[in-house]
C-alpha cells in the first residue's frame, strides 16, 4: 500500500483523475468503480473537463458504483443515482446503459443486492477503483463489523455515518438507515484502488488505516492486503502521521 501526500487536495484530484485517463487510454473498454461523497467530486469535474477537452473518452467503458441508499429512488437529489448524473455521467461520454449503481428501491433488497454482485463477477473485475473512507474508516458502506462481508450486501449505516452524511438531507431522521454496499471481494479484486482522503475529519481514520492492524472495526485497513493501493491524503487527514508514513506527490 502507497501512501501519498500532498498539501493540497486538489493535487489529489488531478494526480486521481490522471490514472483514470491512462486506464481509459491503455484499455478504452475499462471497467471503473466508482464512488460518491464530497472527495471525489474535483476529481471527476477534471475528468469533465479532460473529456470536454479530447483528452479522454469513456465512450468503450463501463462503470460500477460501490453503494446506493435504501429508499431513495433514482431521481431523488440525495440518491447516488442523482450525484452521479449531475457530478459524473452528464459531463463525460458514457455510452447508454454503461453505468450501474445498486437500486435501493428494489422489492427485494438481498435479491437486488446479490444480483448486483454477480454482475461485477461476470465483468472479471474492476480495473480501477476509487474510494473514499468513512470518518468511522469505512469503504463503500461497509461499516466497522466483526467480520467483512465479502458480497454486496444490505448494511445498516452507523449513527456516525448518518450524522456526517446529514448535510445532504434536510434534517438528520431524513437520512435513510439502510444501504446496499458492494461487499469486500469485489473491491479487492480491482485491479488498482485509489482511496482518496481530505482534511481532519478523516485523519483518525487514516492513521488506523496505514499503521493499525487488518481489522473488520477498521473496514479500510483490509487495503493493507491489496497488491495495488494507493493512499492520497491531504494536510489534514495526513495530520495523524509522521512523515516517515508517505511519500510527497
Ligand atoms: P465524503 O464521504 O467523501 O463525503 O467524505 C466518504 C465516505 O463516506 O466514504
Amino acid at each position: 500500500m502507497k501512501v501519498l501526500y500532498a498539501k493540497e487536495s486538489d493535487q489529489l484530484s488531478r494526480w486521481a483523475a490522471d490514472r483514470f485517463v491512462e486506464q481509459l487510454k491503455k484499455n478504452p473498454k475499462s471497467i471503473l468503480g466508482l464512488a460518491t461523497g464530497s472527495t471525489p467530486k474535483k476529481m471527476y469535474e477534471y475528468l469533465g473537463e479532460d473529456t470536454r477537452a479530447g483528452k479522454v473518452s469513456f465512450s468503450q467503458a463501463k462503470s460500477y458504483n460501490l453503494d446506493e441508499y435504501v429508499g431513495l429512488a433514482s431521481d431523488h437529489p440525495a440518491s447516488y443515482h442523482y450525484f452521479m448524473q449531475e457530478q459524473l455521467f452528464s459531463k463525460v461520454d458514457f455510452p447508454e446503459g454503461a453505468n450501474t449503481l445498486p437500486n435501493g428501491v428494489a422489492e427485494d433488497l438481498d435479491k437486488e443486492a446479490l444480483t448486483y454482485d454477480r454482475k461485477i463477477q461476470e465483468e472479471g473485475e474492476l480495473d480501477i477503483l476509487i474510494l473514499g473512507i468513512g470518518s468511522n474508516a469505512h469503504i463503500g458502506f461497509n461499516e466497522p463489523n466483526n467480520v467483512f462481508e465479502a458480497l454486496t450486501h444490505v448494511v445498516e449505516l452507523d449513527e456516525s455515518t448518518r450524522q456526517d452524511n446529514s448535510r445532504f438531507f434536510e434534517k438528520i431522521e431524513d437520512v435513510p438507515t439502510h444501504a446496499i454496499s458492494m461487499g469486500m471481494r469485489a473491491i479487492m479484486q480491482a485491479k488498482e484502488v485509489l482511496l482518496m482522503a481530505f482534511g481532519e475529519n478523516k485523519a483518525e481514520a487514516i492513521r488506523d488505516l496505514v499503521k493499525g492492524k487488518v481489522d473488520p472495526q477498521v473496514p479500510a485497513s483490509i487495503l493493507q492486503l491489496h497488491p495495488n493501493a494507493t493512499i492520497l491524503i491531504d494536510e489534514g487527514a495526513a495530520s495523524l502521521l509522521s512523515e516517515e508514513d508517505r511519500e510527497s506527490l
